[in-house]
């Protein structure tokens, strides 16, 4: 199965021409665990991943930005001083700075994020858009995340994330930790492969 999604994706990638496919190819080859991904998220996903942003209520913050599809969404919804990006791949924050010079894109683990977002901003996160593929990262890398996060968001944040797997995906340790209910929003086929949104928040 992996190996005829990968075959796809190629395929896809060389009928393209499209540079960010091209990227996330080679890099899902080094790093599949954590890239998680053989091609960028299209259109339809990406705009779904910020619709459930409210403008002006609070800071935003993206996981796993890779080639931008979510961010180029962001930029046009959130006030500049209002969103951070962080990507730990170093060819996907490249690519991130240069698409979006003015912008804070954060070379940085999301384990970490209280050691690289602002202490002005710690427990202020409202919104938490995550491109990162939970259900594929390590189980501690998955956990430490979770316990990084809980640091720097709101009590009351929402977070926005998509799988291509049946299942709500984030691990059990999400709702315990931040008593999150998963709620599904939407399926996306124009994806490739074809995506599902959860948005999880307190009830
Ligand atoms: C599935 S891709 C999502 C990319 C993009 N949002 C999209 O959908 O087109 C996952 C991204 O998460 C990044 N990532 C994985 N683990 C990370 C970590 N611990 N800290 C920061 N970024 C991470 C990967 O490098 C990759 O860019």
């Amino acid at each position: 199965m992996l190996k005829r999604t990968i075959f796809l994706a190629g395929v896809l990638g060389l009928f393209s021409c499209s540079k960010d496919s091209s990227v996330f190819i080679s890099e899902f080859l080094k790093d599949p665990s954590s890239v998680g991904a053989v091609a960028p998220c299209c259109e339809e996903t990406s705009f779904a991943m910020v619709e459930p942003i409210v403008k002006g209520d609070g800071f935003v913050l993206e996981l796993g930005g890779g080639t931008g599809a979510f961010t180029q969404k962001l930029i046009q919804k959130i006030d500049q001083d209002k969103l951070f990006v962080v990507e730990n791949n170093k060819v996907f924050f490249d690519m991130l700075c240069e698409k979006f010079p003015n912008h804070k894109i954060l070379f940085a683990d999301a384990q970490e994020l209280e050691k690289h977002l602002p202490a002005n901003v710690h427990g202020k996160i409202k919104y938490v858009v995550s491109g990162l593929p939970f259900r594929s990262l390590p189980d501690e890398v998955a956990s430490n995340i979770l316990k990084s996060l809980k640091k720097v968001c709101a009590p009351d944040v929402v977070l926005v994330q998509f799988t291509y797997l049946k299942d709500q995906p984030l691990p059990e340790e999400a709702l315990s930790l931040f008593g999150f209910k998963p709620k599904f929003y939407k399926h996306i086929p124009e994806n490739f492969p074809s995506a599902d949104i959860w948005i999880y928040q307190k009830n």
